[in-house]
């Protein structure tokens, strides 16, 4: 697979858990329980979820996964992730891109994100597509008491102009 291998971008349905459930697992050090993805996708009005999927020899991939809130005209990213095994092929990039699109569609004017300090892949993508760094929540994540940095963005739709949100891309 390379940078410009058709992906999918599509919500995520109640029969993707499991596979996000995976990824979800492969990718933190605290990950959710399952049965918050459920919530997020059965109950919860304000979540916004996305899977990225790639085509192969036995049928569609989930190889991404993207959950986020909206508030108004905020939307704080809850998770993302991309499966260890494809990352570095922009699909990261693409994923929050195609969010940014669909968000700014419903009026979406900041979107809000904390990140580990140590977290430098994650920080390097987000200020790649245009995050500032506003402030640090001290001690903040449970298993290492590492600091959380605040980031966040204005305007998504102006840095989503790279992709169709339609899905296909
Ligand atoms: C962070 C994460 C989502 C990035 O996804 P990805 O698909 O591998 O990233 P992309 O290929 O789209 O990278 C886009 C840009 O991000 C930056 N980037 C991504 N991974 C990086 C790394 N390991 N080191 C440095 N920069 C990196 C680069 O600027 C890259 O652009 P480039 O390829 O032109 O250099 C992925 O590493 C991941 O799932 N990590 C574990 C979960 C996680 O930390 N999520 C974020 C929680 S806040």
């Amino acid at each position: 697979m390379s940078d410009s291998s058709p992906i999918t971008i599509r919500p995520m349905k109640i029969e993707d858990v499991n596979d996000v459930v995976q990824i979800d697992q492969l990718s933190f050090v605290l990950p959710w329980p399952e049965r918050s993805f459920r919530y997020e996708i059965n109950q919860n009005q304000a979540s916004r979820h996305w899977v990225a999927e790639i085509s192969g020899e036995n049928g569609p991939r989930i190889v991404a996964m993207l959950v986020c809130w909206v508030i108004l005209d905020e939307a704080h990213i809850g998770t993302i992730a991309v499966h260890p095994d494809y990352r570095r092929l922009k699909i990261g990039e693409r994923l929050l891109n195609y969010a940014f699109a669909v968000l700014a569609g419903e009026g979406i004017l900041s979107v809000f994100l904390e990140v580990r300090r140590s977290n430098e892949a994650a920080r390097t993508l987000y200020r790649k597509l245009g995050f500032t760094e506003d402030g640090v929540r001290k001690r903040y994540y449970k298993d290492n008491y590492e600091d959380a940095i605040l980031m966040h963005l204005e305007n998504p739709g102006s840095f989503a102009n790279k992709e169709s949100s339609d899905g296909s891309i």
